[in-house]
C-alpha cells in the first residue's frame, strides 16, 4: 500500500487539539471531508469503506441525493416554527404511527437520542405517578441526567453524581460473558427470574418502568439470546411495570428489520427512536400510547428544534429511500453475507473470543485468551487503527473497550464487503 498523505488532516488535527476539549469518544485521526453511500474520503483524499455510518446514523447512506434534495427544497421554504404544526412534520407522525405496531398511537419529536429517552422517563414517571426504573448492566441511553442516571456503564457517570434516584440495575443477558457463569438455552433464562430478587431487594414499591435497548450498543453490540426480550415484556406485564424499548440505534433497517421489535414482536409501551431516523439530520422521537402521554398537559413538555421542518423532511425522505431501495432487505441479505465472512475468520484467528449480530450490526470481541476471555483493548485498538490505515473506516467500543464495531451504511453493497473484509483479514494476519 502506498503512503498516505496526511498534510491536511495533520493541520486540521492540530485545530482540533487547540481548540476542542478532549472529551469526545476515541476515533482514529482522520479528518473526514466528504462521503458517499458507504465510501468516505478524508481532507487528504484518501478513500476508505465505512463501517461505522458515522455511529449507526447515515442508513440509508451518506450524501444520498434524494436526502439532499429534500433538505435543500426545504431549506429555502421553511427551517423552523417551533411548535407550529407543519406538513412536513405531521405527514412523519402518520408515517412513523402507521409503520410502527398498531398498539402505538402518538408519536413526539425532539433533536436526539437522550432528548427521547430523557422524555419517555419523564413520561413514565408522570403516567405512573412512581420513580423508579429498572435498567441493565451495559445500558447506554444517552448523556443527559436522565438517561444517564440509568446508564449501565460506570465511566459514564463518574463523578457526575449524584445522579437522579430510583435505578435499580439487573443484568443484561451478555451470554458471552454471564455474571451467573450460565450457558444458554440451558440457563433456562435464569437472569429473567433473577429480576424478581433484585425489585424484591431494591425497590421501595414505586418502580414506574423498565428501559432496555434490543441489543446493547455502548456496552459492545451484545445480542440478547432469542426470546429474552418477549419473556421480559411478559414479567413486566404482569407487574405493571411500563416497557421503554430504546430503539435509538437499532431502528430504521439496522438489524434488517425497520424496527429491532419485529424480531420477537415486542409491543412495548414507549418506543425511543433517533439515529437512522435522520440519517444524518438531528431528529429523534417518542412513540406511545394515547392513555400513556395524556398525563401531560399543554405545554409540560416540547423542544425548541424537535419535529422542526427541516429534520421531518429529511426523515421522510429516509422512508421513502428505504422503501425505493429495499433497504431493508438488502439489509438482512448482505448482512447474512458479511456476518459469515466474518464468522470464518473468528476460526483462523483466535485473538476474536466472539463474534455477534444481526442485520448490518455487528461485534468482534478480541480476547487476550479464548479461555480466560480476558479483554484485550489495547488489540482492539491497534486493529482498528490498522485497517483505518488500510482504508476501512471502523471504530471500537465496549464496557471493555475491546469490541470493534461494524456497522456499515445499509446501502452497501457485496464487493465492499468483500473488500472490507479483505482490508480487515490482512490486519489481522499481521497481529
Ligand atoms: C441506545 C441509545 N440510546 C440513546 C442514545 C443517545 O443518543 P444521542 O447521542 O443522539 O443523544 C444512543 C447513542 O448512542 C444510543 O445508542
Amino acid at each position: 500500500m502506498k503512503a498516505k498523505n496526511d498534510k491536511k488532516t495533520k493541520e486540521f488535527l492540530e485545530v482540533s487539539r487547540k481548540y476542542e476539549p478532549s472529551c469526545m469518544s476515541w476515533q482514529a485521526p482522520v479528518v473526514w471531508d466528504h462521503a458517499q453511500g458507504a465510501e468516505i474520503w478524508d481532507v487528504d483524499g484518501n478513500h476508505y469503506i465505512d463501517w461505522t455510518s458515522g455511529v449507526l446514523v447515515a442508513n440509508v447512506g451518506h450524501a444520498h441525493p434524494h436526502l439532499a434534495e429534500a433538505l435543500g427544497e426545504q431549506a429555502k421554504k421553511l427551517l423552523n416554527t417551533y411548535d407550529f404544526p407543519t406538513p412536513e412534520r405531521l405527514n412523519l407522525a402518520r408515517k412513523i404511527i402507521e409503520h410502527t405496531p398498531s398498539h402505538l398511537d402518538k408519536v413526539f419529536f425532539v433533536a436526539t437520542g437522550s432528548e427521547a429517552t430523557d422524555a419517555a422517563l419523564r413520561i413514565v414517571k408522570r403516567y405512573t405517578k412512581k420513580f423508579e426504573v429498572l435498567a441493565f448492566w451495559g445500558g447506554f441511553h444517552g448523556r443527559s441526567f436522565g438517561p444517564m442516571s440509568v446508564a449501565g456503564i460506570g465511566g459514564i457517570k463518574r463523578n457526575f453524581g449524584p445522579l437522579i434516584p430510583g435505578g435499580i440495575f439487573a443484568p443484561y443477558p451478555y451470554c458471552y460473558r454471564c455474571p451467573f457463569e450460565k450457558a444458554y438455552p440451558d440457563c433456562k433464562y435464569f437472569c429473567l427470574d433473577y429480576l424478581d430478587r433484585i425489585v424484591e431487594t431494591e425497590s421501595t414499591g414505586s418502580l414506574a418502568g423498565l428501559i432496555i435497548e434490543p441489543y446493547q450498543g455502548a456496552a459492545g453490540f451484545v445480542f440478547p439470546p432469542e426470546g429474552y426480550l418477549k419473556k421480559l415484556e411478559e414479567w413486566a406485564k404482569k407487574r405493571n411495570v411500563v416497557f421503554i424499548l430504546d430503539e435509538v440505534q437499532s431502528s430504521f433497517g439496522r438489524t434488517g428489520k425497520m424496527w429491532a421489535l419485529e424480531h420477537e414482536g415486542l409491543e412495548p409501551d414507549v418506543l425511543c427512536l433517533g439515529k437512522g431516523m435522520g440519517s444524518g439530520v438531528p431528529i429523534a422521537a417518542v412513540v406511545t400510547r394515547s392513555e400513556i402521554i395524556s398525563c401531560l398537559g399543554p405545554g409540560e413538555m416540547s423542544s425548541t428544534l424537535g419535529g422542526n421542518p427541516l429534520s421531518c423532511s429529511g426523515a421522510l425522505a429516509v422512508f421513502e429511500i428505504m422503501e425505493v431501495e429495499n433497504l431493508i432487505q438488502k439489509a438482512a441479505e448482505n448482512g447474512k453475507y458479511l456476518h459469515e465472512k466474518l464468522l470464518s475468520l473468528k476460526d483462523k484467528y483466535p485473538v476474536i473470543g466472539d463474534i455477534r449480530g444481526k442485520g448490518l450490526v455487528y461485534g468482534i470481541e478480541f480476547v487476550k485468551d479464548r479461555k480466560t476471555k480476558e479483554p484485550a483493548p489495547d488489540l482492539a485498538r491497534n486493529i482498528v487503527l490498522k485497517c483505518v490505515e488500510n482504508g476501512l473506516m471502523v471504530g471500537k467500543l465496549g464496557i471493555y473497550g475491546n469490541v470493534m464495531r461494524i456497522a456499515p451504511p445499509l446501502v452497501i453493497t457485496p464487493e465492499l464487503i468483500d473488500l472490507s473484509v479483505l482490508i480487515l483479514e490482512k490486519v489481522l494476519s499481521e497481529f
